[in-house]
């Protein structure tokens, strides 16, 4: 399918693997030029020459920490006026809620909440004066559904989803839509470094908790980063203009809900 969205930009943060990386390369085939993202210079060069190689498109690669005003200001000094802007970031670790201070608290909100937030504020005008956007944020399947460890993770992310909830309304008439993705259990770095701390917990080996996380799934297997990024390029697309503020769950039917 043709996305229509040929030529277009695209702000990819934390894009230097994972979910990110797969956003990128999906916008990549669509024909988006784009700046992707990420702390680790080596590993960023080298995406941006993969998607250079597969694509053709004209790849940024800005080593920046998508969550400090500089890292903002460096992001949008490559690409002032994105029409496309993917919102993701690290997420904070695992960790008893119970261990949290006020620091590591304003920390999660800050990378999964206030980050995003920030970006949107500094792009959103001028895809509304356009006539064309679209911001997708990566949040996760624990916006709905909790998993141990990750409270802080989950609440910054409802956080976010709640104040774009009203910001995706009041820029529907202009063509700009903000949706969000909630990735279940994709085959990441990070889903892997899981499977460590599950293997401590429960005194098993890395390969028994990842049988046993899979083996939960619905879909029996782990998603993959490509697929999820499909979506992703689909909700960029001028196809998916009639779609705004939505929670789009990719998690192989593992929230068990009718809705
Ligand atoms: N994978 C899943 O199943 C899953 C499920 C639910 C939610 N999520 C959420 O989805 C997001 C992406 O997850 P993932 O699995 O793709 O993680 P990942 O494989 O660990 O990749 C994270 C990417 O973000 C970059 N990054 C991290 N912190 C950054 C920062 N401060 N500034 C700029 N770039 C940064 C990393 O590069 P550098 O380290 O070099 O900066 C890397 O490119 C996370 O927020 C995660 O919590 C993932």
């Amino acid at each position: 399918m043709d996305l229509g969205i040929r030529g277009r930009t695209a702000i990819v943060c934390a894009s230097s693997r994972g979910l990110g990386k797969g956003c990128a390369l999906a916008l990549a085939e669509a024909g988006v030029a784009l700046v992707i993202n990420g702390r680790d210079r080596r590993l960023l060069e080298q995406t941006a020459e993969e998607i250079r190689r597969a694509s053709g498109v004209d790849v940024q690669a800005v080593v920046a920490d998508v969550g400090t005003p500089e890292g903002q200001a460096a992001l949008l000094a490559a690409c002032p006026t994105p029409d496309i802007l993917i919102n993701n970031n690290g997420g904070p670790p695992f960790r008893n809620f119970r261990e949290l201070n006020r620091r590591s608290i304003l920390e999660g909100v800050t990378m999964n909440m206030v980050t995003p937030i920030e970006l949107v504020q500094q792009v959103i005008d001028a895809m509304a004066a356009q006539r064309f956007g679209r911001i997708v944020n990566i949040t996760s399947m624990s916006v709905k559904m909790p998993i141990a460890g990750l409270d802080l993770s989950s609440g910054a992310r409802a956080g976010l989803t709640a104040f774009m909830a009203g910001v995706a309304r009041g820029v529907a008439d202009k063509n700009v839509t903000i949706n969000n993705l909630l990735p279940g259990k994709f085959d990441t770095a990070r889903l892997r470094g899981g499977f460590g701390v599950a293997a401590q917990r429960a005194n098993i080996s890395e390969a028994e908790a990842e049988a046993r996380s899979k083996s939960d799934i619905p879909a029996k297997r782990f998603g993959t980063p490509a697929e999820f990024g499909q979506t992703c390029a689909f909700l960029c697309s001028v196809h998916a203009g009639y779609i705004t503020g939505q929670n789009i769950l990719l998690d192989g039917g593992l929230y068990p809900a009718a809705f």
